[in-house]
């Protein structure tokens, strides 16, 4: 679709053909990698000079087509030669994966990369299972700074079931539509400050919309925007590259033996409340998707004196066994822990932060997160039950727009009777391995790729979206 993707289609299949094995050898859970594809895509070009921000929607993305489960999603930015950017250079803030339905076929310009969400009556937002409100948090797909060592490898006979001809609307075709929101953190003054948005380092005072910022909004996706620029250090000049976001899709043709996955987003920012109110520009309702963290002043005298801890309780409305889960969060995370309604763990979630200079291992930023395998019918939700999630941050220094997302896929029960009296083997520890190498690594991402509010704006100036995209 993309013009060039012609070289990369040879790269690809290379790559392919090196990931089968990798799969088969990595993913013991995995019974069936002999019938998973994957292909390799790259986004368009992007462009960024030092301290600038791209954030971009691009529709109608590269994507395997037809009634198939996708089995995992993994990205990275690169370089024209393909080189891994560390970032350290380039943060990703995040790139998030949608799905929607159109019409007619795309036209050159939708396909057009955009700063703001295509809107159109012919357009329809296919999201996931919730449990935000309409608009939020309903991507398949997304990480950020995290996505080199986070596996999300759905395993076998699990996966996310897209293209049934059933599903689709009548006269409209399923597309993918890829958000990537980077930000060039080369000679800013405040590296961390530009990867949390902190409005003063941008020198905005409005948002994307053009709307005043919010009164004590210091820091977050409303000052970092497509086409926002960090502040640089004294003298600062330098060449602008073009970059690519590398993404790479394993799925599986339909067929009956594969049990679909339920995909929730959980955000520790839930209000709970599911009305829009009119009144209020802001709807400061439901899932808020970023929050902040003060920084703690009094002073670090003992273990947890440090650590802010945040939560939310929600409900999921279709229950099932918990087939695989991770969290989501930015720099100065120290964890998401789901407990079920009896205060049962259900999973934690824990970031990895990396120690050295190259792509994958940058100090300073979360580089993974663990990801939570249970034996299928070993970690069970019911329907109704309410959940409580639990974000921690350190908070030896503040933080501005962080996020405490959580990604949970739930499946009905394959044999209820069996399953039940089933137990975890001994070998097969419900946890696989935390931290595979990524490239080796389906990734399947959902995760919120660190920070994805969109508010779009919908005709009117108080009607908007809140869409992690
Ligand atoms: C900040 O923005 C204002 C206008 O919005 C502009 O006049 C000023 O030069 C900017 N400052 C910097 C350092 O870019
Ligand atoms: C990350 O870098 C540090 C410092 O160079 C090194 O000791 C460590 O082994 C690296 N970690 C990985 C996973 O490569």
């Amino acid at each position: 679709m993309y013009r060039h993707s012609r070289a990369w289609l040879l790269l690809s299949l290379l790559w392919i053909a090196t990931v089968h094995t990798q799969l088969i050898t990595q993913t013991s859970v995995d019974l069936n990698a002999g019938k998973i594809k994957s292909a390799v895509f790259k986004s368009p070009a992007f462009t960024l000079g030092h301290g600038q921000v791209q954030d971009k929607f691009y529709y109608g993305i590269d994507f395997p087509k037809g009634h198939i489960a996708l089995k995992g999603f993994d990205a990275e930015v690169v370089d024209e030669n393909g080189n891994s950017i560390p970032l350290s250079e380039t943060y990703l803030h995040h790139w998030v994966v949608d799905r929607f339905y159109h019409k007619t076929s795309l036209t050159e310009e939708q396909t057009k990369p955009i700063t703001k969400r295509l809107h159109s009556s012919d357009f329809i937002l296919a999201g996931n299972d919730g449990i935000c409100q309409p608009h939020a948090l309903g991507q398949y797909f997304g990480l950020g700074s995290e996505t080199r060592h986070t596996n999300t490898f759905i395993p076998d006979p699990y996966g996310i079931v897209v293209g049934d001809p059933n599903k689709i609307p009548e006269g409209y075709e399923e597309s993918w539509l890829l958000n990537v929101h980077a930000i060039d953190t080369r000679g800013v003054v405040d590296s961390l400050g530009c990867t949390e948005c902190k409005c003063k380092l941008y020198n905005v005072t409005e948002d994307q919309y053009h709307r005043p910022l919010r009164e004590n909004y210091i820091g977050g996706l409303h000052c970092c925007y497509d086409e926002t620029q960090c502040q640089l250090k004294e003298g600062v000049q330098g060449q602008k590259r073009t970059l690519y976001l590398k993404y790479t899709v394993h799925w599986m043709d339909w067929e009956e033996s594969i049990v679909p996955v339920r995909v929730y987003i959980l955000d520790v920012t839930d209000t709970g409340e599911r009305s829009v109110d009119q009144s209020s520009s802001y709807s400061p309702i439901g899932c808020q998707v970023e929050y902040n963290v003060p920084q703690c002043t009094a002073g670090i005298h003992s273990s947890g004196e440090g650590i802010d801890i945040r939560e939310a309780h929600m409900v999921i409305p279709q229950g099932g066994d918990v087939i695989y889960s991770v969290a989501h969060q930015h720099t100065g995370g120290d964890g998401i822990t789901l407990y079920g309604q009896d205060g049962r763990e259900i999973c934690t979630s824990l970031p990895r932060y990396g120690k050295g200079r190259e792509p994958g291992n940058e100090t300073g930023y979360i580089v993974g997160m663990s990801s939570c395998y249970p034996e299928p019918g070993s970690v069970q939700i019911h329907g109704g039950e309410t959940l409580k999630l639990q974000s921690k941050y350190n908070k030896e220094r503040g933080h501005t727009g962080v996020m405490g997302l959580f990604y949970l896929l739930i499946a009905d029960p394959i044999h209820s009777s069996a399953l039940y009296s089933h137990q975890p083997e001994q070998g097969s520890s419900p946890h696989v391995s935390r931290f595979l190498p990524a490239g080796l690594l389906i990734v399947f991402a959902l995760i919120a790729g660190l920070g994805f509010v969109y508010f779009i704006k919908k005709g009117k100036e108080d009607d908007y979206e809140n869409l992690m995209a």
